[in-house]
C-alpha cells in the first residue's frame, strides 16, 4: 500500500499515531501534578522500562498534556557526559524569565533569576559546561556556596517560590535520567525533597532504564518515599491491537484478525517492534486488508531494519571484551541469567568479570532486576547477538 500514508512511526522518540494503553500514567502524572499545584503532597513519577517501550513519547505526551492545563514545564535530556547542572540552568532561565513576565509573579521570578546567577558563577569551576546568559547580577548569600546540593536547593526553592507567585506549577521532565552522576543524582533528589516539604508547586518527570529505581535508592535512601516508579512495558493484547489497528482504520484501511495476531505474536507486544512491523507490514500488502502472510513477510524487513538501527547502535558502542560478555548471556537465551552462570559459560570467576558487567550497566546496555541477575535493557536483543555474532567460541577472552 502507499508507503506515503504508512501511518506507522519506527523511532526512537516519534510519537506514534496511537499512544495506546497508556492512559492510566497519564492520569496519574495529572493527578500528582495538579495536587502539587494546589499544595497537596504528591510523589514524582520516575517511569521506568526497558528501551523501546514508550518512555519517551509518553514523558512528551504527559508534557502536553500539562502545558495544556496552563502548567509551566521545562524539558531536558540527561546525555552521558554531561552534567545535570550544565543541563537544567539554561532551561530553568528561560522558565524564570517566562514568569517574570507575569505581573504577580515579577519580584520573585527575578530574585529567582538571581540565585540563578549565583548558582552558575559558584559551579562553573566543577561543571564546565554551564553555559548560560546571566540577566541579573547574583546576591550575595543566595544559591552561591559553590556546594550543589545545597546551592541546587536554593535555587530550585526560588524556582517554586515564582511558580507558586505565578499560580502554576513548574514540571521538570527528564528524560534517560539513568545517566545523571549519582552525587548530583544525589542533589537533585534533596532538592525536590526540600520543596516537597516545603510544599512548593515543583515536581519532577522522569523516565530511564529499570536500574532507575535503585540508583535513586543509592543516591538518598528516602527516595523512596519521595517517587512513584510506574513500570512502562510491552502492550497488552488489547492494546497492542489498537496500536497496529487504529491508526490503519484512521486511513480505511484493516487487518485480519490473524495478520494482529502474528503481529503480536512476532513483537510480543513491544512498542518499538509494534512500530516497526506495522509499517513494513503496510508497504509489503498489494491491499487491504492487510494479511498474515504479508505480516510474516514483512517480518524479515522489520528484523533487517531493527538490527540497521535499534539494535545497532547499541551493539556498535561496546568494546569487544563487552560483546564477549553480551554474546555469552544471549548463549544462554533471554534472561535474566544468574551472573554465575554467564561466568561459567565465559570460563571465567564472576568477581573478575566484575569490571566488564559495571561498564555495561553504566553504558546503560544491562541491569540487574535482583541481586546476582543479569538481564538485557533491550527487549529480544540476546536473538540480535546470536545473528550478528553467530558462532559461539567461548570464550574469545585476552
Ligand atoms: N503506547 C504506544 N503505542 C504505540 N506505539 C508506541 C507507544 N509508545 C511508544 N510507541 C512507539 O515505540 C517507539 C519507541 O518509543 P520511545 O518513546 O522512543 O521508547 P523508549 O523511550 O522507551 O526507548 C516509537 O516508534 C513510538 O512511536
Ligand atoms: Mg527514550
Amino acid at each position: 500500500m502507499d508507503p506515503i500514508t504508512n501511518p506507522y512511526a519506527p523511532g526512537a522518540g516519534t510519537p506514534p499515531r496511537e499512544l495506546a494503553g497508556r492512559d492510566k500514567v497519564r492520569e496519574q502524572a495529572r493527578i500528582a501534578i495538579a495536587r502539587i499545584c494546589v499544595g497537596n503532597p504528591a510523589k514524582s513519577l520516575l517511569m521506568v522500562g526497558l528501551r523501546g517501550v514508550g518512555k519517551t513519547v509518553l514523558l512528551d505526551k504527559i508534557r502536553q498534556d500539562a502545558v495544556s492545563v496552563g502548567i509551566e514545564t521545562i524539558r531536558i535530556e540527561a546525555p552521558e557526559g554531561r552534567s545535570l547542572p550544565g543541563m537544567l540552568v539554561p532551561q530553568l532561565r528561560l522558565a524564570l524569565l517566562k514568569l517574570s513576565k507575569i505581573e504577580r509573579a515579577k519580584a520573585v521570578a527575578e530574585r529567582g533569576l538571581k540565585a540563578l546567577a549565583g548558582f552558575a558563577k559558584a559551579l562553573k569551576v566543577k561543571f564546565g559546561d554551564i553555559e548560560v546568559g546571566l540577566d541579573f547580577d547574583p546576591e550575595p548569600g543566595l544559591a552561591d556556596n559553590g556546594d550543589l546540593q545545597g546551592d541546587l536547593t536554593c535555587l530550585l526553592e526560588q524556582v517554586g517560590e515564582a511558580a507558586r507567585s505565578a499560580n502554576t506549577a513548574l514540571v521538570i521532565f527528564i528524560d534517560e535520567l539513568q545517566y545523571v552522576a549519582q552525587p548530583q543524582f544525589a542533589a537533585m533528589i534533596s532538592a525536590l525533597h526540600r520543596c516537597a516539604q516545603e510544599k512548593l508547586p515543583l515536581t519532577v518527570v522522569g523516565a530511564g532504564l529499570p536500574q532507575l529505581r535503585s540508583l535513586a535508592g543509592q543516591a538518598k535512601s528516602y527516595a523512596e518515599r519521595l517517587f512513584d516508579y510506574p513500570a512502562i512495558g510491552p502492550l497488552s493484547v488489547t492494546d497492542a491491537a489498537s496500536a497496529i489497528v487504529k491508526p490503519a482504520r484512521e486511513l480505511n484501511a484493516d487487518f485480519t484478525d490473524a495478520a494482529v495476531a502474528a503481529l503480536i505474536a512476532q513483537t510480543h507486544g513491544y512498542p518499538y517492534f509494534l512500530q516497526e512491523w506495522g509499517k513494513h507490514s503496510w508497504d509489503i500488502a498489494a491491499a487491504t486488508p492487510i494479511t498474515e502472510s504479508d505480516v510474516m513477510e514483512a517480518s524479515r524487513l522489520a528484523i533487517a531494519a531493527l538490527d540497521e538501527s535499534f539494535f545497532r547502535v547499541r551493539f556498535d558502542r561496546l568494546t569487544p571484551t563487552e560483546k564477549t560478555y553480551m554474546r555469552a548471556m544471549a548463549e544462554l537465551g533471554a534472561g535474566p541469567h544468574r551472573s554465575g552462570d554467564i561466568a561459567d559459560k565465559l570460563g571465567r570467576s564472576s568477581s573478575s568479570l566484575g569490571p566488564v558487567r559495571s561498564s555495561l550497566i553504566t553504558k546503560g546496555m544491562i541491569w540487574s532486576p535482583t541481586y546476582g541477575d543479569t538481564a538485557f535493557t533491550v527487549p529480544l536483543f540476546d536473538e540480535l547477538m546470536r545473528r550478528i555474532m553467530p558462532a559461539w567460541n567461548a570464550p574469545a577472552y585476552e
